[in-house]
């Protein structure tokens, strides 16, 4: 078979679980979501055959394993070992970070690049509060390790939710540069559990600025296409530098150049987190004449159908979508 001439690159986000040992208000009810079958959750060898034939047709740049929280799943150091194995050169991860110091060495030497850790508070309380079951000391220890055994670059995403945590941002930010960590401060997605308080709880990037203001000199760096985030080169009172991200799906969509790809943990993909529409292929990842080429019209399609506008209309919670 002749190699097709790969032109596309594809940014892919793969969730490996729809468990969560959290419930972030934005993202779960107190008593979780329902569950899929274990059966229903695709194995990591269906995963590779997906990523490989994403591979055979794309240039696939990144793979960033999602969930829920993907250090739930069993040896999920193997899927990376197994991704690197097939030449992926930026294998990332997002996590709550609740595992991350058991499971930091082990990552990195399966070849992880990259780690993104939801840290959403530095107090104990409001970080009980907002995860409803989660330890402030476990991720900040799993962000210590991860830094330790040089996973890098290590990125902090904090959700700012008006009335919970907007009086941290520079906390947060003064924590990150210290620690030589990458901020990003995300804007609350009228999707999940919160959707329903979404004016109640949502808080603009822009407002996040301002807070940033007194305590920080802060300078705009040029946004590169396809990229979801404005970067800021940013400098605190005791002169520690660093870059700080500002994620805005809501008032500034970013939309353009989108080239992610996301694949659920049950078998779906989709082409925007926003839109209600997505396909399944797990049929096509078994052997047979045709599967190949009908999953590539899939990945089309999905490629294809982004928003246009600023329109959210999917209901669901990020981990039924992957993260
Ligand atoms: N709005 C904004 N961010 C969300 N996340 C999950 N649900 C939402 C939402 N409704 C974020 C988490 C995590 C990443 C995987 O997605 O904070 O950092
Ligand atoms: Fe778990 Fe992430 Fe959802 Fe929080 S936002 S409940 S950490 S999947």
């Amino acid at each position: 078979m002749i190699a097709p001439i790969k032109k596309d690159s594809i940014s892919l986000r793969v969730a490996v679980t729809d468990r969560c040992q959290l419930r972030c208000l934005y993202c779960m009810p107190p008593g979780g979501l329902t569950l899929c079958n274990h059966h229903d959750i695709l194995s990591y060898e269906e995963i590779i055959t997906f990523v490989s034939n994403l591979q055979y047709n794309y240039n696939v740049d990144k793979v960033r394993i999602t969930g829920g929280d993907p250090l739930v799943r069993k040896n999920i150091e193997q899927l990376i070992q197994k991704l690197h194995d097939i030449n992926i050169p930026d294998i990332g991860i997002t996590t709550n970070g609740q595992l991350l110091g058991k499971k930091a060495q082990v990552l990195k030497d399966s070849e992880l690049k990259r780690v993104n850790v939801s840290l959403d508070s530095l107090s104990d309380s409001t970080f009980k509060k907002l995860t409803r079951c989660g330890t402030l000391a476990h991720t900040l220890n799993g962000i210590e390790k991860a830094k330790a055994v040089g996973l890098q670059p290590i990125k902090l995403n904090t959700v700012v939710l008006k009335g919970i945590n907007d009086n941290e941002v520079a906390d947060i930010l003064n924590y990150a540069l210290e620690n030589e960590l990458t901020p990003r401060f995300l804007e609350l997605m009228p999707v999940g559990t919160l959707s329903y308080d979404f004016d109640k709880h949502f808080f603009s990037t822009s407002d996040t600025i301002k807070l940033l203001t007194d305590d920080f000199e802060l300078s705009p760096i040029k946004k590169e296409t396809g990229s979801n985030c404005a970067s800021y080169h940013a400098k605190n009172k005791n002169g520690k530098k660093g870059i700080v991200g500002f994620i805005s799906p809501y008032s500034h969509p970013f939309c353009n150049g989108c080239r992610r790809l996301r694949l659920s943990s049950n078998g779906h993909i989709s082409g925007c987190l926003a839109l209600n529409n997505r396909t399944y292929v797990r049929e096509l990842l078994k052997p047979s004449p045709t599967a190949s080429r009908d999953l590539k019209s899939c990945i089309e399609q999905a490629m294809s159908l982004k928003r246009a506008s600023k329109e959210f209309t999917i209901p669901e919670s990020m981990v039924s979508i992957g993260g």
